[in-house]
This record gives structure tokens, sequence and C-alpha cells, in this order.
């Protein structure tokens, strides 16, 4: 299989949820653009932080490689997150003073801002050039996605308005799942028994 169209089809896939809602804030079919953008820019940062999830061990048991799409798609998380942080802050008039007091303020506004701060360090470290100058540092670093996976599902649950809300349970369930994969059933085997 050439794989020189499958990176550039993945980027328009990706981009797809922005277009969307591009197409819908040019054509006026917004009824509350603030919340009908902050609501799908958060969820697609989620979704694709738990894509890049998966994409280690779905690789484990897959006939070929498909690693060479995590970063992409990490990015793209990041991407989204931004686009959901920059309609924050226009919602907030870009005023230090009400950012700094909804930061400090709202919990689930803290662990948003903790989850992004992840979020751009994971991104600005994605280079080659990044990944060959922190060496194993890299790795180390990296690891902080887990982190980034369980603040964002907690960021979820915290803004819930009722709890009859099953989205950020399922949502949470994924991540585990995801997060389970990661660890070491034999060494942890050892240390229980
Ligand atoms: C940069 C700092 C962040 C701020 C200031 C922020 C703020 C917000 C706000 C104001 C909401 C809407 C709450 C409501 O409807 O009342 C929200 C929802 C949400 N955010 Fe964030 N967030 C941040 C980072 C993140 C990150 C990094 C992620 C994911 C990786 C994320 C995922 C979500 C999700 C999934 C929702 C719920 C969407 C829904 O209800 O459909 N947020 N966030």
């Amino acid at each position: 299989m050439t794989i020189s169209w499958q990176k550039p089809l993945l980027f328009l896939l990706l981009l797809m949820p922005f277009m969307q809602l591009l197409f819908d804030v040019l054509m006026g079919n917004l009824i509350d653009p603030i919340e009908e953008i902050t609501n799908p820019t958060g969820l697609w940062a989620l979704r694709l932080l738990l894509l890049s999830l998966l994409i280690t061990p779905l690789n484990k048991i897959l006939p070929f490689s498909i690693i060479k799409y995590r970063r992409m798609i990490g990015v793209f998380s990041f991407f989204y997150a931004c686009l959901h942080l920059g309609i924050f802050l226009i919602d907030q008039q870009f005023n230090p003073e009400f950012i700094a007091e909804d930061i400090i303020k709202r919990p689930y506004i803290t662990i948003g801002f903790s989850t992004f701060i992840i979020l751009f360090l994971l991104a600005i470290t994605s280079t080659n050039k990044m990944v060959r100058w922190l060496g194993k540092r890299w790795k180390k670093l990296h690891k902080f996605i887990y982190l980034a996976t369980i603040l964002a599902v907690v960021h979820f649950y915290w803004q819930v308005k009722s709890i009859a809300d099953i989205e950020p349970l399922i949502y949470t369930l994924i991540a585990l799942i995801l997060l389970s994969f990661r660890l070491n059933w034999s060494k942890m085997k050892k240390l229980v028994f």
C-alpha cells in the first residue's frame, strides 16, 4: 500500500468538523454561537485525544502500521482545543481579569486550562527536531498524555448540568479502557501477589 495520499486524506477528514463549524458560522446557522462552537470543539479535542491513544494498541493487532498517523491526530486534538479556548477568550472579551477569575474560581475551567497546557507542551514538542533534541526525555514528557486524558474527562464531567447526562460517562469509560491498555499488567500482578 502506498502512503502518499493517506496523510492528506486523514488531514482533510480531521479538518471536516472545523469546516462544518465554519460553514455554520458563515451561513448564520448558529442560534447561540458561543455554546454551539464551545461544545463541539471541546468534544473533538477529547475525541481526537482518545483516538491518538487508541493508535498504539490498535497498531499491535493490525497487520500494517498506523503509528505514522498518531502525531497528526494529536496535533489536531490541540487544534480543536485552541479553537475551544479561543471561543472562551472571546466570550470573556479577552479581559485578563475575567479570564483569571474564571480560571481560579471555577474548578472545571482550572482543569480545562491545565489540560490545555499539557496539550500545548505535547504539540510544541512533536516536531522531528524536538523529538531528536529531547531524546529519552521525549517519551517521559509524552506520558503526560495520560494525565491530559484524565483531566479532560474530569473537565467534561464537572461542567455537566444534569446527572442524567450519560455522555461524559461514555467518554470516561472509553478513556479508562484505553488507559488500562498502557498498564503493565504482569508487573502489577507481581506487586499485588
Ligand atoms: C483551554 C482551557 C479550557 C477552557 C477555558 C474550557 C472551557 C469550557 C467551557 C466554558 C465549556 C462549556 C461549559 C458549558 O456548557 O457550560 C467546556 C466544555 C467542554 N470542554 Fe472545555 N475548556 C478548556 C479546555 C478543554 C480541553 C483541553 C478539552 C479536551 C481535550 C475540553 C473538552 C471539553 C468538553 C468535551 C466539553 C463538553 C462539550 C459538550 O458538553 O458537548 N476542554 N469547556
